[in-house]
């Protein structure tokens, strides 16, 4: 892993430029980093901002020999890479989301962003894009997300190097596949869940036609939301929302 990393000043999106080398052969383990992003995407059609110099943003080809409908477990074992590396600096600790917003202080310093081209039951690959905010003031926040964003900055009180950052995820990613590989879910799912939050909490769900609360009790083998339905029944769930009471 990152043997070749490829770093650019400005581009639209690592994700666009990621693509566009895994396309051209790029191979497993190739690095995708700028120092600014003027398109930097999230999921749902989001858009990300990535000011130049203010965070670590990247994106990874993966070639993983694994069925597509595993990928969504490499989007939550990159959570727990990045919550690991967040938790060995002082003042700050990592939760994650489900299924994989990191949250220091219960405002989001990091997302991922997963996407895959697949044919039939065959990745072709796996683009990870990761954006983490490390140095932007409160001020430096746009007004969209300053009330629930944060960066290691406004939490730890120090300026961090984004290159050591870089260093220290990579390596902890490498660990963390080769592990993967070698292990399968469960050690990652053991791990999400310590990190994760609001588990065993009662939390409001948001689907695209329903909202409702119930209790979250973990995560399942492939990654979904284990809750509950309204009315008290176990269920897993793929794709929603959640958010929280005080
Ligand atoms: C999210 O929480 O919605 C995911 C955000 C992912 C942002 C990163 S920054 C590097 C990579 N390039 C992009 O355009 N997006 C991802």
């Amino acid at each position: 892993l990152g043997k070749t990393i490829l770093h650019h000043p400005t581009v639209d999106s690592t994700q666009a430029i990621g693509h566009q080398a895994a396309r051209e052969g790029g191979p497993h383990g190739t690095i995708i980093v700028a120092d600014e992003q003027t398109g930097g995407r999230g999921r749902m059609n989001r858009s990300w901002h990535s000011a130049k110099g203010k965070g670590m943003w990247l994106s990874i080809i993966l070639r993983p020999k694994i069925l597509p409908n595993h990928a969504a477990q490499l989007t939550l074992l990159t959570a727990t890479v990045l919550a690991d590396v967040l938790d060995k600096y002082d003042s700050v600790k990592p939760f994650i989301k489900w299924p994989n917003d990191i949250l220091i202080n219960e405002k989001k310093a990091a997302g991922i962003l997963t996407e895959m081209q697949a044919e039939q039951d065959q990745i072709q690959y796996i683009l990870i894009g990761i954006g983490l905010n490390v140095n932007q003031t409160r001020d430096d926040l746009h007004e969209d997300i300053q009330s629930k964003a944060t960066s290691l900055r406004i939490e730890s009180g120090n300026e961090l190097s984004i290159k050591n950052l870089i260093q220290e995820l990579l390596i902890a990613f490498e660990a963390s596949f080769d592990k993967y590989m070698e292990q399968g879910f469960l050690p990652i799912k053991k791990k999400w869940e310590s990190y994760g939050f609001k588990i065993g909490e009662e939390i409001a769900i948001k689907t695209f036609k329903d909202y409702w609360r119930a209790p979250f009790h973990g995560i399942s083998e492939d990654g979904a939301l284990c809750t509950e339905t309204e009315e008290g029944k176990p269920i897993s769930l793929y794709s929603a929302e959640i958010e929280w009471f005080n």
